[in-house]
């Protein structure tokens, strides 16, 4: 039409990419080439299709043959589906403060799921027993929301790592207090790629009752799941998943997407790539000579680290990523399937250059 004028976003450049989130990063090409191959023809919607009944299988492989698995849309969806089934309505979770469904959920496992979140605070994202002990205590209290979950993430917002150990030492602690134990497991393969073992290990194996599975940071379109490894320890998980509206209709490209994941090496292929370069990441930072001060253990696949102010700005102009403390100047920088070994280099040549500048 004459005087119309026509879209004035630039679309991206395919080679464009940061530091910000391993959110940020695509959808893996095998991924993508499984959700062609599921397309076409027709299956029974809401689950009860073979890509679906394929996932049971897969995950019975990977955590044991009492694991029941449900896909949901996202990491919140799955984290606040896994403690409403976890837990009464009275019931609260014990959980770090620096934990995802305490930062950044928007409140949700609160407003969403109508639980009480009972934090800690921990030197470097992990509970340990003497920590969970400050918060679960009140039982039979009317007065006080009740203690029932202890909620971990592995590997941690802080991008540390638990071992089994300090799982187990978890999970006998929450079961002799009659509580379970949940992991918020949204970057659950770079954990098993850290500590190269596999996923049972350091969940089914080590008393984990529930895990909310990630997908999208390792190269989903969209798509978790929650993964009960006790069926005893939760009630009435389809009719929540639903009222939750994370019931997909077309439920097949949810799982489909989860099976090219998980079925063979791509999920532990991609953690151990987006690990190795958080960790040549870590080693430039710390061949800088103590001009920058790297904040925390890298264990798995974010690093962060205190830069001056103005050299953030500077290098915000090429690069993507987030201030975690402002104040500080403490900045974290992930690292994902696709981050290139250049993509490292340039950066950290970038930063070098600003900090001799
Ligand atoms: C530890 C952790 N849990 C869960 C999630 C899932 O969140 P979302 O609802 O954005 O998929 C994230 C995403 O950043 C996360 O970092």
């Amino acid at each position: 039409m004459p005087g119309q004028t026509g879209p004035v976003t630039r679309l991206h450049d395919a080679d464009e990419r940061h530091f910000a989130s391993d959110n940020y990063a695509g959808a893996h090409p095998e991924v993508l080439a499984a959700l062609a191959a599921a397309n076409g023809g027709h299956q029974t919607a809401y689950g009860a299709d073979v890509y679906t009944a394929r996932l049971q299988e897969v995950m019975a492989a990977h955590f044991g043959a009492g694991a029941t698995t449900y896909p949901v849309f996202n990491g919140t969806a799955a984290n606040v589906v896994s403690l409403q089934a976890l837990l009464p309505r009275w019931g609260a979770v014990v959980c770090a403060e620096s934990a995802h469904i305490q930062t950044d959920e928007n409140g949700a496992p609160e407003r969403v799921g109508g639980l009480k979140l009972l934090t800690v605070p921990t030197p470097d994202g992990k509970l340990t027993p003497e920590l969970v002990a400050r918060q679960a205590w009140g039982f039979g209290d009317e007065h006080r929301a009740q203690p029932g979950v202890v909620s971990i993430t592995q590997s941690t917002e802080l991008g540390t790592v638990y071992t089994p150990d300090e799982v187990r030492a978890l999970a006998d602690q929450a079961h002799g207090l009659g509580m379970r134990l949940h992991v918020d497991g949204a970057r659950i393969a770079n954990a098993a790629a850290a500590l190269d073992l596999p996923l049972r290990a350091f969940t089914t194996d080590a008393g984990v009752d529930v895990v909310s599975l990630g997908g999208t940071k390792n190269g989903l379109l969209f798509g978790e799941a929650v993964v009960v490894l006790d069926p005893a320890s939760v009630d009435g998980l389809p009719y929540l998943r639903k009222m939750d509206m994370q019931l997909a209709s077309k439920m097949r490209f949810v799982s489909a997407q989860l099976v090219a994941l998980y079925e063979g090496d791509l999920w532990l292929r991609s953690a151990r790539h987006a690990n190795a370069m958080a960790a040549r990441l870590r080693a430039g930072l710390d061949a800088l000579d103590g001009r920058v001060s790297v904040t925390r253990a890298t264990e798995a696949n974010g690093v962060f680290v205190v830069l001056p102010p103005a050299v953030s700005a500077e290098l915000r102009r090429t690069w993507r990523f987030y201030d975690w403390h402002p104040d500080s100047g403490e900045v974290r920088l992930m690292c994902a399937f696709d981050t290139t070994g250049e993509d490292v280099d340039a950066f950290l040549a970038e930063l070098a250059r600003l900090l001799d500048a």
